[in-house]
């Protein structure tokens, strides 16, 4: 049979700047804007897929569990609309998709500390995601005591007409900080009362132990 010849490819790779009418205000309960919230669903789902083959492969070739597992959220239009008023931010689809970098969010929860390195390593050699941004929390903690790896990553989401590209951000934490910082996270946003400045520094004195902790159930393993 003869052979096809390969067809040249037509779609084109954009920036998701390029996909909607830019400078319009944001309404979330227009087309646009749920449109634009697929897109960004459509980017997580991928991205997850990559990510549960590799836990996956590290279960099955190598007996390791390196991901105990995964979550992932968009963030609701009113946490965006929020942000984006607390920064002083213009409330236009393109001041929201340049500046918000968390609309998109996967977190990976591996049991030791060392495996945040291994999978920040992997997903750099992932071929068709882009790391845009990283910040480590694991060498150096924040004043809170919070400690975790954050990416941000685009990554190419392929439609009909389009490829576009979408920022997703990436948190990765070990399972006993990860227990930390949803409590702390519950507690710190909580609207009806601010805690004291007491309750607040044994927050800061749990997330100390469980540093110690995450090291010394390293050196044990
Ligand atoms: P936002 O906090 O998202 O506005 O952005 P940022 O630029 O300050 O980013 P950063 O990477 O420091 O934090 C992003 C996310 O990490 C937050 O939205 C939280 O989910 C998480 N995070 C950061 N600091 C803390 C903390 O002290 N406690 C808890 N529980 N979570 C934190
Ligand atoms: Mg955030």
């Amino acid at each position: 049979m003869p052979m096809k010849s390969k067809k040249k490819k037509e779609n084109q790779l954009i920036k998701i700047e390029n996909f909607i009418d830019f400078n319009q205000t944001i309404k979330p309960e227009e087309e646009t804007f749920q449109k634009l919230m697929f897109i960004y669903a459509m980017a997580i789902k991928q991205l997850k897929t990559k990510l549960e083959i590799l836990k996956d492969e590290f279960e099955i070739f190598y007996n390791y569990d390196l991901i105990d597992h995964l979550n992932t959220r968009i963030k609701e239009p009113k946490s965006i609309l929020t942000k984006m008023k607390k920064r002083g931010i213009p409330l236009t689809y393109q001041e929201m998709i340049e500046n918000i970098n968390d609309i998109a969010g996967i977190r990976i929860v591996c049991p030791l500390k060392k495996d945040i390195f291994s999978i920040k390593d992997l997903i750099q050699n992932m071929i068709d995601v882009n790391i845009l941004k990283e910040k480590d929390y694991i060498t150096y903690p924040k004043k809170s005591g919070y400690s975790s790896y954050h990416l941000i990553v685009e990554v190419p989401v392929n439609l009909s007409k389009q490829n576009i590209y979408v920022k997703v951000e990436i948190q990765i934490r070990t399972i006993a900080m990860d227990f930390w910082s949803t409590l702390e996270h519950k507690v710190k946003y909580k609207p009806e009362e601010k805690i004291g400045k007491q309750e607040s520094k044994e927050w800061v004195n749990c997330a100390k132990m469980i540093n110690k902790l995450d090291n010394k159930m390293m050196l044990l393993n």
